[in-house]
């Protein structure tokens, strides 16, 4: 029986990448039913709320979500529905993937997955303002949470992606020598984790300062890396820098029920409407969401046409130097999979 999945085409440029990506996954024999849901700006404007109801029902029952980029307005306005939805299902392990597509650019043959912890870490979002003679913004602190359930979750994640995947690896990135208690305790639960998987995979910690210089002198060393919420947002944009950008990342965000793939791009207002986004970025994180409802060989199916694609200058889109539009690069993907 065909699966069942929320489908967010999103703002901006979501619904073009939104519906490029589902004639991809048709062409690919992809066995889903989508299930058509608001949110955002567009959440907003037809039913008046950024994050209605009947989509986190939708998203409950299904349990499974692809999502395009929303829109979250600067400064006022609402809060960010990505994080909501993260919120709302625990998604505690952000996947996101870094596999060279495109050839030609700094490196070839990059092929990193970085594992970030999606709930914790500063981004807990407990900050307050400390007022000092007269100045009410004198200063300001934030918290840094970090659990040992938390910790431990994530990094068993870690090891049991690179199990799955065949990876031989695993690094945890981590500032223990600064931050002795916080990341003291991910470090020091991280290796009790990574006991239970000894003569499986292999185990490293790294200092995060100098994790960032590898990824760039040498991204060769490393494998599957493990990071708590903050370092994850920064290195995993860097890890993309690696592979050609926004345009060719996807992530999964999976918690113990639900998982919501997505795009890592916003909803690009500068190109929206314009016909010329690239899906890619939305197309391999459908991929991933194949892999984790077990169709993974439609998933490669996928994969491959879109490497196939990528390869040849004259079908790509704008933002990775070709000049096809949205339209003449799904057509390309299509035409491989038939
Ligand atoms: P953005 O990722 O939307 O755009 C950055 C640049 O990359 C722009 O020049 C854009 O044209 C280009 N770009 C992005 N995706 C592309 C694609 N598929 N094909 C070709 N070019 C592409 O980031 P920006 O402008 O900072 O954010 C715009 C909006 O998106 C904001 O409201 C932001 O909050 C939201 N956003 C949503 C995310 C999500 O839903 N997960 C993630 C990041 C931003
Ligand atoms: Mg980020």
């Amino acid at each position: 029986m065909a699966k069942t999945i929320t489908l967010i085409p999103g703002d901006g440029i979501g619904p073009e990448v939104t519906s490029a990506t589902v004639e991809i996954l048709r062409a690919a024999g992809a066995d889903l039913e989508y299930e058509e849901q608001l949110a955002g700006v567009a959440g907003l404007d037809a039913l008046r709320s950024p994050l209605p109801e009947v989509t986190l029902e939708s998203i409950r029952r299904n349990g499974v979500c692809l999502k395009g980029p929303l829109t979250t307005p600067v400064g006022t306005g609402f809060r960010s529905i990505n994080v909501a939805i993260r919120k709302e299902f625990d998604l505690y392990a952000n996947v996101r993937p870094a596999l060279t597509m495109v050839p030609g650019g700094r490196y070839e043959d990059i092929d990193l997955v970085l594992i970030r912890e999606n709930t914790e870490g500063l981004y807990v979002g407990v900050e307050h303002y400390i007022g000092l003679e007269g100045d009410p913004r004198a200063a300001a602190e934030s918290v840094m949470i970090i659990t040992r359930f938390g910790a431990e979750r994530i990094v068993r994640y870690a090891f049991e992606y690179a199990k799955k995947n065949g990876r031989r690896k695993v690094t945890l990135a981590h500032k223990a020598n600064i931050l002795k208690y916080t990341q003291g305790l991910f470090l020091d639960v991280g290796r009790e984790v990574a006991k239970e998987y000894e003569g499986e995979v292999e185990f490293e910690d790294a200092i995060i300062d100098a994790t960032a210089m590898y990824l760039v002198a040498d991204p060769y060393r490393f494998d599957v890396l493990v990071m708590e919420n903050m370092f994850g947002d920064i290195l995993s944009d860097l890890m993309a820098g690696l592979v050609g950008g926004l345009g060719l990342a996807p992530a999964g965000n999976i918690g113990k029920t639900e998982a919501m793939f997505e795009a890592v791009h916003g909803s690009a207002p500068d190109i929206a409407g314009l016909g010329v986004a690239n899906p890619s970025s939305l197309t391999l994180s459908a991929a991933m969401l194949l892999d984790h409802v077990g169709q993974p060989e439609v998933a490669t199916r996928i994969r491959s046409a879109l490497t196939s694609v990528l390869a040849d200058p004259e079908l790509r889109t704008r933002d990775v130097g070709g000049s096809q539009g949205t339209r003449g690069f799904t057509d390309a993907v299509i035409r491989q999979l038939a």
